[in-house]
C-alpha cells in the first residue's frame, strides 16, 4: 500500500513509535486520561513506513486510522505500553511520541458510588518507558523522545535528554494551544546542540524528522 515499498531510505530498518495518550483506570467504568490526540505519532509512523521501514506503532486510545503499511498494537495503560514496547525489540530506532500518564491509581474492583463521597485514590508512579529503553541491553540504536513544554522549553528538554539517556529530544512548545491541533513548533535537542524549526504542520514535522533519522541510522 505504500509508495516506496522496500526501496526507500529506511528499507530494512525496524522503527518503533509510541503515540497517543494512556488511560489509567480508576474503577470498571472510569479512567484518568490526557488530551493527546495521537496525530503527531501517527504522522511519524506513516512517514517512516513511506520511507520503507518496517514500523511498529504502539498506540494508546485514539480515534485515528492505521497509516498504510504500519503494524499497529493498541494498548490502554502505561504498563501495557511498556510491555508492548519491550516485546517489540529489537529496533533500529524508537520514537517515543506518546503522552504516557506519569501516575496510575489503585483500581477499585467495582464501580465507586457517589453516595460514598469523593474517593481517596492511592497513586503509584508509572514506568518511564523512554528511560527504561535508555538503559536496556537491546537499546535501539537511535532513541528519540518528545517533550511538550509550556516554559523553559530547551532547558527542560536538555534535562530529559540526559536523565533518560536519549539521543534526541523533540521539544514541542505548547505555550499556545497546540494539543490536538495540526501544527507544531519544534526545537530538536541533541548532544550536538539545538535546531530550531519553524512552525510546521504535524505531517511536515514527521517528514523532516524521518529524513533526519534516515541520515542518522543509514
Ligand atoms: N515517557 C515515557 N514514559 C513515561 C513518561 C514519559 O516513555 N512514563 C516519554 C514520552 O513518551 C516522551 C518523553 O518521555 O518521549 C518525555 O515525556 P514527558 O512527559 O515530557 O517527561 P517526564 O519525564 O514525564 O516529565 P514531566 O511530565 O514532568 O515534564
Ligand atoms: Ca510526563
Amino acid at each position: 500500500a505504500d509508495a516506496k515499498g522496500e526501496s526507500g531510505p529506511l528499507a530494512g530498518k525496524h522503527i518503533l513509535v509510541t503515540a497517543g495518550p494512556t488511560h489509567e483506570p480508576i474503577d470498571p467504568v472510569r479512567v484518568i486520561a490526557n488530551r493527546s490526540s495521537g496525530k503527531q505519532g501517527f504522522a511519524i509512523a506513516r512517514a517512516a513506513a513511506a520511507a520503507g521501514a518496517r514500523v511498529t506503532l504502539i498506540a494508546g486510545p485514539v480515534s485515528l486510522p492505521t497509516p498504510p503499511g504500519v503494524g499497529r498494537i493498541d494498548v490502554e495503560t502505561a504498563v501495557q505500553m511498556r510491555d508492548a514496547v519491550m516485546g517489540a525489540l529489537p529496533a533500529d530506532a524508537a520514537i517515543m511520541v506518546a503522552a504516557v500518564a506519569d501516575w496510575r491509581v489503585e483500581v477499585a474492583d467495582s464501580k465507586l458510588k457517589k453516595g460514598k463521597g469523593p474517593p481517596a485514590l492511592e497513586w503509584h508512579a508509572n514506568p518511564d518507558i523512554l528511560a527504561e529503553l535508555g538503559e536496556h541491553p537491546d537499546r535501539p540504536g537511535l532513541l528519540v523522545g518528545f517533550a511538550a513544554e509550556t516554559n523553559d522549553v530547551v532547558t527542560n528538554a536538555k534535562g530529559k535528554l540526559e536523565r533518560k539517556k536519549a539521543d534526541w529530544i523533540v521539544a514541542n512548545d505548547v505555550s499556545g494551544n497546540v494539543m490536538g491541533g495540526d501544527n507544531n513548533r519544534i526545537h530538536l535537542v541533541s548532544a550536538d546542540g539545538v535546531d530550531d524549526w519553524e512552525d510546521l504542520p504535524k505531517s511536515a514535522v514527521a517528514q523532516r524528522l524521518i529524513e533526519k533519522i534516515a541520515e542518522s541510522i543509514a
